[in-house]
């Protein structure tokens, strides 16, 4: 018979602990929240007071709910409060020792029949059940940061699992309004797989100068969709978070992708974890980026464009529309644009080829348009500083947010979206994950318009494969190149991955 839970134990108050006491106590059920001391305690009652009040001061939550919901959670410091609990589930600091420690502990305290359930991220669910003398009532169920907000609960089984009960866990994790996928006791599981995957991805091009902090943010925010760019996600997560989910990744993948970026060993090294200690990549004393104006593009009156079709007649007609002169040239012949005040070359690869065939190479940026309101400009060994400079101010005057680079193969939104997509058909390839649950997980687990399989379908299969290729040509990275099952799909001619998955 499938089991039934009402009350509640969360052991661990921080951001994710006390985020989930609040949806188990916005569900109707009894919640007994435990901290290790007085002073820990305060602070998670302080999360939920402030989470709450938010949701009062929005208008979501009425006073008198919200005391209701807060009524049906009990804060302690003793563990021993846990015995009739039906479910226990922690979230405390990403430590084996210590969660085998505390596991060990419930194992004594909990009634036999209690489910004993762990948020971790990043650690075994297998090795945690291994310090219980019931490990096969231990399983993973993993919420996502605001854990309030994010539909996505992952419910973690491993090879001792009873059975039925992530199938129990699962139709929990409904009533808590949340929407349940499985999976196997996997490193990084499917989320944090793929995206720890792309956001050290981002630290290790932000550390190789290809571009700025803001930009790429940018790049990913506007130009994909995302909710938020991936280092202020970085912030939220936390940094020590993601630095542990890509150290135990890379010892599982043995993928270099996976290797924490040094920025992150740096900055967890130096205390600064993100926004739970007011400082990550970002500071909180930091001050809204002052807005720009049009400086440099002052000084231009002719643009050159390199490029045809579609694309390079709406610039055009833009650039003219905001007043400036624009010549055109096809790739053959560059003769036309020779002149120009500054030179765009309408690319998603690098453009340096072009930069040496024209008499004023530093004239020359790159411009990559992305959607409607990203232009990714891209600047060569021989760009000048002004001619980057005055294409920047051009993207703003004709509405769209500049995002300044190297010329490296696909920038920057392709270059990490493209690598994602592959980590997601290399995940459908492996057996690991069905590509439904690869899609809802970053969906509802990132806030994502799309999952990397809907999205791969959207831009195109053969559009990918061939970005990879030429992102592997740059950087000769072994996880960069198509999967196989990829390029087979664009040699076969199916143009659907999720309908060829089923
Ligand atoms: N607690 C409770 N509610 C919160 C909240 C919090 N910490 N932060 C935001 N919210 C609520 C707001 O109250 C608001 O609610 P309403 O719509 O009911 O008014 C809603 O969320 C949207 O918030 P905002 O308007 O303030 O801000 P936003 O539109 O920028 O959204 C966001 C904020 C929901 C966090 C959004 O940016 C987002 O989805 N970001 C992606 C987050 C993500 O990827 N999380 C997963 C990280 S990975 C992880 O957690 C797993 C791991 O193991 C590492």
């Amino acid at each position: 018979m499938a089991q039934t839970f009402e009350t509640v134990g969360v052991v661990g108050l921080g951001t994710m602990g006390a985020g989930i006491a609040e949806v188990f106590a916005r569900a109707g059920l009894q919640v007994i929240g435990v901290e290790a001391d007085d002073a820990a305690l305060d602070r998670g009652r302080g999360h939920l007071d402030r989470s709450t009040g938010r949701a009062v001061t929005k208008g979501k939550l009425t006073e008198d709910d919200r005391s209701v919901i807060l009524g049906r959670i009990t804060l302690t410091t003793s563990r021993e409060d846990l015995a009739d609990a039906d479910l226990v589930i922690e979230a405390i600091p990403e430590i084996m020792e210590f969660k085998r420690g505390l596991f060990a502990d419930l194992d004594r305290i909990c009634k036999p029949s209690a489910v004993l359930a762990t948020n971790t991220s990043s650690l075994s669910v297998t090795a945690i059940a291994a310090s219980t003398s019931r490990p096969g009532r231990v399983i993973g169920m993993h919420f996502f940061n605001p854990a309030p907000v994010m539909k996505l609960v992952e419910v973690v089984h491993t090879v001792v699992t009873d059975d039925g009960l992530a199938g129990d866990i699962a139709a929990l994790a409904r009533r808590l309004g949340k929407t349940p996928i499985t999976a196997g006791d996997r490193a990084g599981f499917v989320v944090n797989r793929l995206l720890l995957g792309y956001l050290n991805h981002a630290c290790a091009l932000l550390e190789s100068g290809l571009a700025g902090r803001d930009d790429i943010d940018a790049a990913m925010k506007l130009g994909v969709g995302l909710p938020m760019g991936p280092f202020t996600l970085l912030d939220l997560i936390g940094l020590d978070t993601s630095y542990e989910v890509c150290e135990v990744l890379f010892r599982e993948t043995r993928d270099r992708r996976h290797a924490p970026a040094p920025v992150l060993r740096e900055l967890v090294t130096a205390g600064l974890l993100g926004r739970k200690t007011g400082r990550g990549f970002y500071s909180d004393a930091e001050g809204a980026p002052a807005a720009e104006g049009d400086r440099r593009a002052a000084s231009v009156s002719t643009v050159g464009i390199v490029g045809a079709g579609p694309e390079a007649a709406a610039l055009v007609a833009a650039l003219d529309g905001a007043g400036f002169k624009a010549v055109v040239a096809e790739n053959s012949d560059l003769a036309p644009v020779g002149d120009a005040d500054v030179i765009v070359a309408l690319s998603d690869r690098p453009i340096v080829e072009l930069a040496v065939r024209i008499p004023h190479p530093d004239r020359l940026a790159g411009l990559h348009l992305v959607g409607d309101d990203v232009a990714e400009v891209a600047s060569t060994v021989l760009t000048s500083e002004e001619t980057a400079g005055a294409v920047r101010d051009l993207m703003r005057i004709l509405g769209r947010t500049p995002v300044m680079c190297g010329d490296r193969a696909e920038f920057v939104v392709n270059a990490l979206l493209y690598a994602y997509l592959n980590d997601a058909v290399r995940m459908l390839e492996s057996g690991y994950a069905s590509a439904g649950d690869i899609d809802t997980g970053m969906r509802l687990g990132c806030g994502y318009p799309a999952g990397p399989l809907e999205m791969l379908d959207a831009i195109g299969l053969e559009t990918v494969r061939d970005g990879l290729r030429a992102l592997y040509a740059e950087y000769r990275e072994p996880s960069f190149a198509p999967v196989p099952l990829l390029d087979q799909l664009v040699t076969a001619g199916v143009p659907s991955i999720r309908e060829y998955a089923g």
